[in-house]
């Protein structure tokens, strides 16, 4: 592995944008990516758009990519920010780190911002996991995320009942036993596709901001990150349904809820289901309307462009990052 520091590539930390977003009340987007189309696509709609913006991957996405490929694909993605016209900030970031060696690993090779996600471990080893992490990524000016409560997994009820939401009592000494830059809270969202099984006509229940106002109250200022934030669009779900897809019973987060999320505390909103989801919309339309196509540009160039779109329109009118970088 070559030793980077992500200075070297362009790249910041998410201390700036973060409080940027808390003053001005909108949340920076944490987009999710597995490969270069669904990159050019986050930073051409960012850039557009004229939004700050955190480029993530989680550890199996790191794997995938392929670790070597990442200081220069963030490179390129500050490339083509600025070749669009518009430098935007952007962080390298990675998603659900499980350990202080991946999260070095990260650090080392150019990225901006890893979170270490220990919230399955007890309070205490959740404390001493993130501080070791803390600790090292500090020298190197890197920003940490860590993890409160825990995010349900796929829900059988209306109510996310397996979801155990962050006891706002205990922030406070987290927060000041591990030094940490930004907190994931479980209110109520959940990752995936699935987040809620609702009977027809039933809405999706509202998150928990009643926990939220609470942390808020207890630290005030401090930037607070919503994992699981997809919306899921029913449209992009009946058209994956249409073109031979098998997706039933799925529900996300209502966009209304996510921007009165945007407005509070929550700095930060992890997006990844949607993003599958409007290139696979895609793809499955074109791959069923031209059967005889087999030209990856043809279905993954039209994807990328759907992709732009939905980019643009979360930061526009969901999450209020748009035109914050001028
Ligand atoms: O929260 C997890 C992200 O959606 C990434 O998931 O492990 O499939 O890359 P992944
Ligand atoms: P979604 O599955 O709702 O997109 O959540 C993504 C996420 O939280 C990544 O960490
Ligand atoms: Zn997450």
């Amino acid at each position: 592995m070559k030793k980077v520091h992500y200075s070297e590539l362009g790249l910041v930390n998410t201390n700036a944008m973060f409080a940027a977003a808390m003053k001005e009340g909108f949340a920076v987007p944490a987009y999710n990516f597995n490969n270069m189309e669904q990159l050019q696509a986050i930073i051409t709609g960012c850039a557009k758009s004229g939004s700050p913006v955190i480029i993530q991957v989680s550890g199996s996405a790191r794997k995938y990519i392929g670790e070597p490929f990442l200081p220069h694909m963030a490179a390129a993605a500050v490339d083509l920010s600025k070749e669009i016209g518009l430098q935007i900030p952007i962080a390298l970031h990675l998603d659900h780190g499980n350990s202080f060696e991946l999260a070095k690993e990260c650090i080392d090779s150019g990225f901006s911002s890893v979170m270490i996600d220990a919230s399955h471990h007890s309070f205490e080893e959740n404390i001493e996991m993130t501080k070791q992490v803390v600790d090292y990524a500090h020298q190197h000016d890197v920003t940490v995320e860590a993890e409160l409560g825990v995010l349900a997994g796929i829900e059988d009820e209306v109510v996310a009942e397996k979801s155990t939401y962050t006891k706002p009592e205990e922030v406070k000494s987290f927060l000041e036993g591990t030094g940490v830059d930004s907190l994931a809270i479980s209110i109520g969202t959940s990752h995936g596709a699935f987040k809620f099984k609702l009977e027809p006509g039933q809405e999706p229940p509202p998150l928990r901001f009643d926990i939220l106002e609470e942390i808020e109250q207890l630290v005030p200022g401090f930037p607070i990150v919503l994992h699981g934030a997809s919306s899921v669009p029913p449209e992009d779900i009946a058209k994956i349904n249409k073109y031979g897809g098998q997706m039933d019973n799925t529900a996300g987060i209502p966009e209304e809820q996510l921007r009165r999320a945007a407005a509070s505390a929550v700095c930060k909103v992890n997006i990844d289901s949607d993003g599958r989801l409007a290139m696979t919309a895609t793809i499955r339309e074109i791959l069923s309307e031209n059967p005889s196509e087999f030209d990856p540009r043809k279905y993954l160039g039209p994807a990328r462009e759907e992709l732009i779109k939905m980019v643009m329109y979360k930061n526009t009118h969901v999450l209020g990052s748009a035109g914050r970088v001028k």
